[in-house]
């Protein structure tokens, strides 16, 4: 059981897209809760504004620290305890499934999404303990950063899935990608499924499965394969992999 608690102006966004799917069904049957806080409650403004310009000028709106900081403390006090916060944004470190299955060893976690052009950095150094991006590119807010982040830990969580084993058999799992899937029919149009996954030989469908991972990480993201778990045998197919891939240049 994890309990996500999520610091943000748009908190009808966090609820509709994680209150659907496998991560829905993981909350109404407990493996996980969700809480998403307004921060614009916490503004003491007639008007609840909760941004203003940024002081030395500039470009956009800045979120005041007051709102941020009193929604965290009022949380805080609630729960008891220190909770690590993670503050999305373009700045952070880029989320990894090895950070993904640290995250999902705690029992709660605080997301802090920003809005605008950021948050008052002096909130950020009062509450914040870990800064999270999900990759080189900017979003308009960390909503959807925290949802992704949120998805990848909740995934983890014993329950969530129906299989326990496919979380632990995905890409990533031992730095190779997933093998290609197929489902019926046999043959669709012309292209017929690979032969050996209709011939109940187990032994020789999983040897081919990891044959097809090691191909495809070599294809599509060859840097994984420095820190992939292979056997001997493996690692000779992959040489000579490289061996073929270098004369096919
Ligand atoms: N906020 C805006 N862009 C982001 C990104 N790429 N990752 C995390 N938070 C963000």
């Amino acid at each position: 059981m994890i309990k996500f608690y999520i610091l943000t102006l748009f908190p009808d966004m966090i609820i509709q897209g994680l209150h659907t799917s496998i991560i829905g069904r993981a909350v109404e049957r407990g493996y996980i809760s969700i809480e998403a806080i307004d921060i614009r409650e916490y503004s003491k403004d007639k008007h609840f504004r909760v941004d203003d310009y940024p002081y030395g000028g500039g470009a956009g709106m800045v979120m005041q620290a007051a709102p941020v900081y009193q929604a965290y403390r009022a949380l805080k006090e609630r729960i008891g305890k220190k909770v690590r916060v993670i503050y999305m944004t373009p700045q952070g470190s880029v989320l990894s499934q090895k950070m993904v299955r640290e995250f999902s060893q705690e029992e709660e976690l605080i997301f802090l999404c920003g809005h605008y052009e950021g948050i008052d950095e002096r909130a950020l150094e009062l509450i914040v303990t870990d800064t999270l991006s999900i990759g080189d590119y900017v979003l308009t807010g960390g909503e959807l950063p925290a949802m992704v982040t949120i998805d990848a830990i909740s995934r983890l969580v014993p329950g969530v899935l129906n299989n326990d084993v496919s979380a632990e058999f995905e890409s990533f799992h031992d730095n190779l990608l997933e093998y290609p899937q197929y489902t019926r029919p046999e043959e669709y149009m012309g292209k017929r499924v690979p032969e050996i996954l209709l011939s109940g030989h187990h032994a020789n469908i999983e040897k081919w499965r990891r044959e097809q991972a090691i191909i495809r990480t070599l294809e599509r993201r060859p840097d994984l394969l420095e820190q992939a778990c292979l056997t001997e045998k493996e690692q000779k197919f992959l040489e000579e992999l490289k061996i073929k891939k270098k004369k096919d240049e």
